[in-house]
């Protein structure tokens, strides 16, 4: 089966609280939490505080998606926050082995995040150290966008870069993900979808859950 990992960016944020039990009582896997800077990404969604909150009340791992410059950071404050799988975007790490082994050495996951321009080749010398790639497949900052239909064929890439070098890595898709785009995105070696707006903006979300984890 899938994992399902709804965005919590396109949840009610007032009501944050009561988002959360209704992911807890579906049957998706994790909950995917979008930290943005203002800076490497134009938009700005929620902190550490915010992190917490979640964390408080979920009861499946946190799937913190760093769309931040300098993540090094705050490796140890995700950790703390109650990250499970912690991802840094590759365009934003100078020393990305450096920085997948200080996540590993919190005793988080480590994930890389690939903008839609970054190809999947460059992962070929750390593709074994990584827990998860997410692959963007829109422009990282904002949900409720057009998913990019390369999207497809580089998941297929690093499918096969996966099985080259016999990593146990897991593949994990992100912006635009519904019963469509979803559906091709598991065909090509998806383990992981993302979804936010398909999720929180469904009249019933569970079911919408249930229908991505079956694809
Ligand atoms: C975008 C975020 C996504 C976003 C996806 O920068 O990384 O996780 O919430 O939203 P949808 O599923 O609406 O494209
Ligand atoms: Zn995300």
């Amino acid at each position: 089966m899938t994992i399902v990992s709804p965005s919590l960016l396109a949840s009610d944020f007032a009501n944050l609280q009561s988002e959360v039990e209704m992911i807890n009582s579906s049957n998706a896997d994790w909950f995917h939490v979008d930290v943005m800077d203002g800076n490497f990404v134009p938009n700005i969604s929620f902190g550490l505080p915010s992190v917490k909150a979640v964390a408080k009340h979920a009861q499946k791992p946190l799937d913190v998606h760093l769309m931040i410059n300098n993540p090094d950071q705050y490796i140890k404050a995700f950790k703390d926050a109650g990250a499970a799988f912690l991802t840094v975007h590759y365009e934003a790490c100078t020393h990305l082995h450096r920085t997948i082994q200080a996540i590993k050495a919190e005793g988080m996951k480590a994930g890389v995040a690939l903008n839609p321009h970054t190809p999947v080749h460059l992962l070929e010398d750390i593709i074994q150290d990584l827990d998860l790639v997410l692959i963007m497949s829109v422009n990282p900052g904002f949900g409720g966008q057009k998913f990019i239909t390369e999207a497809v064929e580089k998941t297929r890439k690093l499918k096969d870069l996966i099985v080259r070098k016999n990593a146990n890595t897991l593949i994990e898709i992100d912006g635009g993900v519904n019963d469509e785009t979803g559906k091709l995105l598991v065909d090509a070696g998806a383990d992981a979808l993302v979804a936010g707006s398909f999720v929180f903006k469904s009249s019933d979300p569970k079911k919408t859950i249930d229908t991505l984890k079956t694809l």
